[in-house]
């Protein structure tokens, strides 16, 4: 049965006009209304398992500039510390785990999810569920295993993803082992966080652009296609959006290699480009404004906005940035992307009746 809400629609292949929008980290620092929430919870990770704030921080973008999707406000690493590997959040700086030195590390993992530590989260979508429009479609997401993976071997971020590099060649065995894992914990996770009332899921990919070429299907693409499967097997109407960052192929291919019905696109790809990258109506696609043109505004952002919604004009296509928001954005400059994504549409529409 065809889904009413237009995001929905756009992942059955239909193009939607205007294009439905959401923003990657829509729910975040740039908000004032977020500060004020998580100033009363420093500690993030509490913050992020409170079901009371966590529904709210989901709520609060889709409150104020009418999103069409809410994404459920949690974090990528929920996974390793549900696979008792713990994680903290330094402020202003970022995740901290502890280094994974070897196969040790690998084999010291929980066997399963801790699916009970999970559980303030699932808490959390049926709180959201409960409270969302009804044109507004409700996300889920997981990191995919190598970006996940990256964080748990550095014990941080790091720029070049060097000590996951590191890992893989000199441990392969134990490599494989740990994206196995995660590629078991984040089916677990998903079907959960499906069974508690999302409707679809973004898979990040990060940190595509560091794996090198001969590797890319081995640690990111396949294991991305198994979690896929995976869910698939468990909740058929499960549908995906795969945003691998920096991938070095096209958006057909990547969607071949994994099964997803959408692929995110980065912001340094050339909407115009899209043709031959992605062929008419095969998938859909979603993306690509720069988040620096959204802080900018004024002209640079109705250029880039404006290049966006032309050269996806024949795409099933969700408007969205090409990476996350930044927080130093202004609040006005994401209200008045919203009304011209909406308002460029019936402009258009407007000279093709005139
Ligand atoms: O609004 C949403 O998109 C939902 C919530 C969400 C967060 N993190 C909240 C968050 C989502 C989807 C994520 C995904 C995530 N987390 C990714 C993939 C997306 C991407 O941006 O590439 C990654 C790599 C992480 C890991 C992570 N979490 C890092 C490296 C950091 C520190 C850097 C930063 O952006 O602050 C976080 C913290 C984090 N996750 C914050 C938020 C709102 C900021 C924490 C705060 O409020 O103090």
């Amino acid at each position: 049965m065809s889904s009413a809400k237009p995001l929905l629609r756009v992942l059955e292949g239909t193009r939607v006009d205007p294009p439905p929008i959401w923003l990657m980290r829509q729910a975040g620092r740039f908000l004032p209304e977020y500060r004020a929430l998580r100033a009363k919870c420093p500690d993030f990770m509490a913050f992020i398992h409170d079901p009371v704030l966590a529904a709210e921080a989901t709520l609060q973008p889709v409150r104020r500039f009418g999103f069409d999707a809410a994404i459920l406000f949690s974090d990528i690493l929920v996974i390793p510390d549900a696979l008792n590997w713990p994680v903290t959040f330094i402020e202003g700086e970022g995740p901290r785990l502890s280094p994974m030195a070897g196969p040790g590390d690998v084999a010291a993992l929980r066997s399963e999810l801790d699916l009970a530590r999970l559980a303030p989260i699932c808490e959390t979508i049926k709180r959201v569920k409960a409270e969302l429009a009804e044109n507004c479609a409700f996300l889920g997401f997981c990191g995919a295993p190598w970006t996940v993976a990256s964080y748990m071997i550095a014990g941080h971020g790091t720029t070049d993803l060097a000590p996951a590099r590191l890992f893989a060649y000199r441990y392969p065995k134990a490599f494989r082992e740990l994206i196995d894992r995660l590629v078991e914990a984040s089916i677990a996770y998903l079907v959960a966080q499906f069974e508690c009332g999302i409707e679809a899921a973004q898979i990040f990919e990060s940190w595509a652009s560091a794996i090198p070429k001969p590797f890319l299907e081995k640690w990111s693409l396949d294991p991305i296609r198994r979690i896929i499967a995976g869910v698939q097997g468990k909740v058929k109407a499960a549908r995906f959006i795969v945003f691998a960052k920096g991938c070095a192929l096209a958006p057909a291919t990547i969607a071949k290699m994994t099964g997803a019905e959408c692929i995110g696109l980065d912001w340094r790809l050339d909407p115009a480009s899209l043709d031959s990258l992605a062929p008419d109506g095969q998938i859909a696609l979603q993306g690509n404004l720069d988040p620096v043109a959204l802080v900018a505004g004024g002209e640079a952002l109705e250029a880039a906005t404006g290049r966006i919604l032309r050269g996806f004009a024949h795409h099933a296509h969700i408007f969205n940035l090409g990476h996350g928001i930044v927080p130093q954005t202004p609040v006005e400059h994401v209200a008045s992307l919203v009304a011209m994504v909406r308002g460029f549409h019936a402009f258009a529409a407007e000279r093709r009746t005139a």
